[in-house]
């Protein structure tokens, strides 16, 4: 049996990779199948506890490269619900996260998926990037053997909808891999179409042999039998056991901390992971709407629509569907005009029916909205700290524009609406790619506004585990004084040794903005240190500018305190990130 079967390349630390050299070298055939299909499983959601047994010695024939892109776990999961059918079907499916792609394997891939999702205004999800960057230069291997197929994941709402996969879809076929089945954009209600592309994809990608293939000698692992996690991925629901606004009554800003309780155990989550909100719509701007659309009258509209219909997002596809729905020729003008895009910018459904009045039946105003979609928070607290309970940290989304003032869906409604007592739906979104590492490395956190919840999660979990590992949490937001979040805790933290250091940046308390990547750059000697040590680098909070800053921030510390060029510094941050060092849950 070879002693290191885990090649050097393999997307692992180099302390890790010995590890698992250590563990799979010396094991059997049989101690080595069952953890392929223990893993398997693990990917498939399911609990280490409820997973079959697999039938040693059995086999799956076609390989199936099923390639993902995700920022908040949607892709991974859909990719994890194509492994289950494609095993089904007598694939053998391998699972690889774009962040580990080595882009050079592709030319051997003969049958892939793919499933992509966008992020920020039509950028590829952050993990994905570099990967993404590689496969879109020059240089790449051709394609010329590979079947394949994408499904790419967005959201109308946005001007670049599903801009990655469709980017990926046409480059996989000017690298000359041939498309069998036809690319599939989804918006947020992704399950039934992405449901029907695995079928159809699969399909396709299923060689012509496969009438004849033996199915005695696929993996007899059934999937559907035990997956108890996937009970724990279904709404439910909780009781609002304090809801506080945590910004002083003088502050701009109102942040609500929020804890739910259970009516049993609380959701198996774990530091890092997310919740989803099922939220309603606000009663006011419905009922405006419905007046607009001259069916103030219609009861059962309004509850429907309060409850499961997106009724404020304004997308190009709405206003299209507008134009032919009522004919209106303004709107179509608008359509045909330039400015359809940047008139959309700051409006909501609202305002089209304003601006462009015409008399709806229900059947007209339900199609021209789509599902009202869950909104994620992270998860704030850890449950060896507060028991049956999940804290949250949600800022309420608060803006004026075009003479109307407007709020957050889901915020406006957990700042506005619900009380102390009051049932909320939820359900939990796992992220195992913003975890904690063992309790003996250090670790430093960034996360300026609502960016710090995770960390709240991370010391808690910390305190309670009696973790040796230091850490060190960068915290920014508008005024000491109104806006410091959770301000006593971490003092708390600080004396009991579970947070080791705290660094502050309140940016409208001094006459230059300060913010947190301003911090990392007057810390950036300590910092390094740190990281040369070993620590893990969390970024948490806005993506937009935020992360961005703060990634440039921490590649200048590197070139300064280093003496590096700005590419031998890049490529030090870079090294972090292929290490799993770096790890960013942005939005
Ligand atoms: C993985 C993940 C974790 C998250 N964690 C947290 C968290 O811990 N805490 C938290 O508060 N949020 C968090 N978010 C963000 C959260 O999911 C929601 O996006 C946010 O609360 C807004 O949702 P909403 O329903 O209130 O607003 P929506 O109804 O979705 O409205 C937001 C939209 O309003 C528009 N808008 C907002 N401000 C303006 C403006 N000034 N001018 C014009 N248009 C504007 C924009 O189009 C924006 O997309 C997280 C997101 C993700 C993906
Ligand atoms: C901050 C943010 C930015 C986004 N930007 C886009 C976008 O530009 N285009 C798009 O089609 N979808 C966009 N989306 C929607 C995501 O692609 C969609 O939620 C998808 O299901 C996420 O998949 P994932 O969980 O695998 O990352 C965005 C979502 C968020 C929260």
């Amino acid at each position: 049996m070879n002693a290191s079967p885990i090649p050097k390349t393999a997307p692992f630390a180099a302390e890790q990779i010995e590890i698992l050299n250590r563990v799979v070298g010396p094991a059997s055939p049989a101690q080595r199948a069952w953890l392929a299909g223990f893993l398997a499983g693990v990917d498939a959601g399911m609990d280490a506890a409820t997973l079959p047994q697999l039938a040693v010695g059995a086999q799956a024939t076609e390989p199936l490269t099923i390639l993902y892109a995700t920022e908040s776990g949607n892709a991974e999961l859909l990719a994890s619900d194509v492994a289950k059918a494609a095993r089904k079907m007598g694939f053998k499916p391998s699972i690889i996260d774009m962040a580990d792609l080595d882009v050079a394997t592709l030319a051997s891939v003969r049958r892939l998926v793919v499933i992509a999702a966008t992020w920020g205004e039509g950028d590829p999800p952050a993990r994905a990037m570099r990967a993404y960057a590689e496969l879109m230069d020059e240089g790449v291997p051709r394609l010329d053997g590979t079947l394949f197929s994408v499904l790419s994941l967005g959201d109308t709402a946005y001007s670049e909808f599903c801009a990655i996969g469709q980017a990926l879809d046409a480059r996989l076929a000017a690298l000359g891999g041939t498309r069998v089945a036809e690319r599939v954009d989804c918006d947020l209600d992704f399950a039934e179409p992405a449901g029907r592309w695995i079928e159809t994809a699969l399909k396709a990608l299923t060689p012509a042999e496969a009438e004849a293939f033996d199915r005695s000698r696929v993996i007899a692992v059934d999937f559907a039998v035990g997956a108890a996690s996937s009970a724990d991925l279904a709404p439910v629901e909780t009781e609002i056991i304090e809801i506080i606004q945590l910004n002083s009554s003088q502050s701009e800003k109102a942040t609500i901390h929020l804890e739910l309780g259970f009516d049993g155990a609380a959701l198996p989550y774990k530091p890092g992971d997310s919740l989803d909100i099922y939220p309603e719509n606000d009663a006011a701007y419905v009922d405006d709407l419905l007046q607009a659309a001259g069916l103030a009258a219609d009861a059962a509209l309004r509850a429907e629509l309060t409850k499961d219909r997106d009724v404020t997002t304004l997308s190009f596809k709405t206003l299209a569907s507008y134009a032919a729905t009522t004919g209106h020729q303004k709107v179509k003008a608008l359509l045909e005009s330039a400015d359809a895009r940047t008139w959309i910018a700051g409006r909501q459904l609202i305002d089209l029916f304003q601006s462009f009045p015409a008399v709806l039946s229900a059947d007209q105003l339900r199609q021209l909205t789509r599902p009202l979609a869950p909104r994620a928070y992270s998860i704030a607290s850890s449950r060896r700290e507060v028991g049956d309970e999940v804290h949250l940290l949600i800022a309420a989304v608060r803006y004026q524009s075009f003479g109307r003032v407007r709020k957050g869906v889901t915020s406006g409604y957990v700042a506005d609406q619900l009380k102390k007592g009051q049932r909320l739906r939820v359900k939990l979104r796992p992220n195992r790619h913003f975890a904690l590492p063992a309790p003996e490395r250090d670790i430093i956190m960034v996360g300026p506004g609502t960016g710090i919840a995770p960390f709240r999660a991370f010391v808690q979990e910390r305190r309670a585990i009696g973790a040796n590992g230091r850490s060190w949490l960068f915290f920014g937001d508008r005024q000491f004084t109104h806006d410091f979040l959770y301000q006593l805790e971490w003092q708390d933290a600080l004396q009991d040794g579970s947070l080791t250091r705290m660094a502050l940046a309140f940016s409208r308390d001094t006459p230059h903005k300060r913010y947190v990547q301003h911090l990392i750059w007057e810390q950036r000697q300590g910092l390094v240190e740190w990281l040369d040590n070993g620590a893990y680098f969390y970024v948490c909070g806005d993506a937009k500018a935020m992360a961005k800053d703060v990634r440039a921030a921490l590649v200048r510390a590197y070139a300064d305190v280093k003496a590096l060029s700005v590419e031998a510094a890049e490529q030090a941050v870079n090294d972090l990130k292929r290490e799993h060092r770096y790890l960013q849950d942005t939005y």
